[in-house]
């Protein structure tokens, strides 16, 4: 057999005397480094690097990622100016907006109304003149008769919008200005603009009362 296969190290290792172990053993926990070992234990100082990227990396993204909400983060947006930029809302478009998701149906889009039943808009000594009388219509309504450009309607009434008690609408005083805004240019009218805070101060003082009657609103001036 060990002719067949001289260089067999299981016969090496059979034929090997006690003696030859115990220093074969000897030699290997002498504790000496192998210095044919292929790898090296990673310096700490690559860990803490690695420990920092992660740390910086993630506390970045928690502050700048907007969690990737797709509302809040915009991967395509451009980096700006540095400068606030405050979204203005030009009250006429919301104005019209809100004329048209409620008033239309009664005032129609032209502003006309419906002869006998709805009153006008377009060209109403309502619209165009006193603020407090048409901010007082918008936010608590108008029952009664009421006269609008000669013609006397008395059929139905106007709902109030306002945020007051028993008001069906329940719109902000931003809307109901916008939308008074909106009227009094539109279909040739040539009125200025409604104030949110003069909405704010004459919905208060009307605080929880009923519609009012064309009788009150001309007490005013
Ligand atoms: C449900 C129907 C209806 C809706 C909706 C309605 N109105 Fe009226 N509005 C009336 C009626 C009816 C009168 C007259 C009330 C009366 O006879 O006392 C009136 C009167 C008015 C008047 C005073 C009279 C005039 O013609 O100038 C103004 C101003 C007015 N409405 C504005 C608006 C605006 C602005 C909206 C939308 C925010 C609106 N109305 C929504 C029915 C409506």
């Amino acid at each position: 057999m060990s002719a067949e296969h001289p260089d067999d190290s299981r016969l090496e290792q059979a034929a090997a005397t006690d003696d030859s172990l115990i220093s074969a053993h000897d030699k290997a926990s002498s504790g000496e480094p192998d210095t044919h070992a292929q790898y090296r234990l990673l310096p700490l100082a690559l860990l803490f690097a690695f420990s920092g990227l992660i740390f910086v990396g993630g506390t970045y993204l928690n502050r700048y990622s907007g969690h990737f909400h797709g509302d809040i983060f915009d991967e395509r947006q451009l980096p700006g100016s540095g400068e606030a930029t405050v979204r203005t809302i030009d009250p006429v478009v919301l104005g019209q907006k809100q004329y048209n998701l409620a008033c239309v149906t009664c005032h129609m889009p032209n502003g006309q109304g419906l002869p006998n039943v709805y009153p006008p808009l377009a060209g109403s000594e309502w619209v165009v003149g006193s603020e407090e009388r048409v901010i007082k219509i918008l936010t608590h309504g108008l029952k009664g008769p009421v006269t609008v450009m000669g013609n006397t309607y008395n059929v139905a009434a106007m709902p109030a919008f306002g945020q007051v008690p028993g008001g069906g609408y329940n719109w902000s005083d931003e809307k109901i200005a916008a939308v008074l805004t909106y009227v009094r240019q539109a279909w040739g009218n040539t009125a200025g603009p409604i104030d949110v805070a003069k909405v704010t101060e004459i919905r208060l003082a009307g605080a929880d009362r009923k519609e009012w009657t064309e009788a009150e609103l001309l007490e005013i001036q």
